[in-house]
């Protein structure tokens, strides 16, 4: 890609900023957010770590929406975060407005992009969003299940021992304390699962993943994790920009898929160079499907609350 802005440069914004600006994701990347001198002192302190760790990305911020011009790929990270207690829900109604004006300014200034959304509630404004821009699905999609799935590996390589490397997992439905782990879908190596760790302690592992974000929020208490969302978004772009036709759990918008309609959220997806181009649907058993419906509702209750 030849130019990626990233609008938000709080926490979330500048690590994803510092990952696609050394792996070089893009020849440009742009930062930008309402606070004047903010987008311009990360983008200069970024761009000063470039010959120590060799990379020629140039990296510009400014608070000029129309900075945006000619993106490939716009990265939303701007907004309120959730203070400890809070849900992902609870920061809906004052992350609508600021979303509102992002999209707007895409309209005006970058209606070829993708739009990669990752303020919360995920699910919801990424509906928002695709709905607002009249765009086909492929170009709005959102990151939720390529960190919840990078959580629950990482439990099971506390649990077991075993590399990261290989532990393959899946997170599926909306990026909220139902979302849907699935064990059945997870392996090491391809040994299932199940041949490692017993029920139980598998469903400890899907509850400390649904419950990751807060777990994180708690510990640091003024501010939500961000170095690992933005090693997922990485992830993500990383598929798109070498058109890699990965498949990640990526939050989409639904049109019957699973069963579900007027409603986006995690399920797998195949990133390539044109964006979100397919879902894939899994055979899902009674329970899991009975999960996905259950996470599926959550999602819907804030749907609906949108003007
Ligand atoms: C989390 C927040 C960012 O899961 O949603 O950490």
């Amino acid at each position: 890609m030849k130019k990626i802005t990233i609008v938000g440069a709080g926490r979330v914004g500048e690590s994803t900023a510092q990952i696609l600006a050394k792996e070089e994701l893009c020849r440009e990347l742009m930062l930008i957010d309402i606070h004047d001198g903010v987008p311009q002192g990360v983008a200069l302190d970024i761009q000063e770590s470039a010959s120590l760790l060799r990379f020629d990305t140039r990296v510009n911020g400014d608070t000029d929406p129309a900075a945006m011009a000619d993106s490939d790929m716009v990265i939303v990270t701007a907004g309120f975060p959730r203070k400890p207690g809070m849900s992902r829900s609870d920061v809906l109604d004052a992350n609508l407005s600021i979303i509102d004006g992002i999209v707007d300014a895409m309209l005006e200034h970058a209606p070829q992009a993708m739009l990669l959304m990752v303020t919360n509630p995920v699910d919801v404004l990424t509906f928002y969003a695709w709905k607002k821009t009249g765009w086909p699905r492929e170009r709005v999609f959102g990151q939720s299940g390529a960190l919840d799935t990078a959580r629950m590996t990482s439990f099971i390589a506390m649990e077991t021992g075993y590399s990261v490397k290989d532990i393959s997992a899946l997170v599926l439905g909306g990026h909220g304390d139902a979302m849907v782990p699935l064990a059945r879908f997870t392996d090491i190596s391809g040994i299932p699962i199940e041949e490692f760790i017993d029920p139980q302690t598998l469903e400890q592992i899907a509850e400390r993943t649904r419950q990751g974000g807060g777990e994180i929020l708690a510990l640091k208490q003024h501010s939500s994790a961000y170095d690992s969302p933005a090693a997922a978004i990485a992830s993500m772009v990383d598929a798109i920009s070498h058109n890699r036709r990965r498949i990640l759990p990526c939050v989409s918008i639904l049109d019957g898929e699973y069963g579900q309609q007027g409603i986006a959220m995690g399920i797998p997806a195949v990133l390539d160079e044109n964006g979100l181009v397919k879902i894939i649907e899994l055979h899902l058993n009674e329970k899991e499907k009975a999960d996905f419906e259950r996470s599926a509702a959550m999602v819907k209750e804030d749907i609906a609350r949108l003007p």
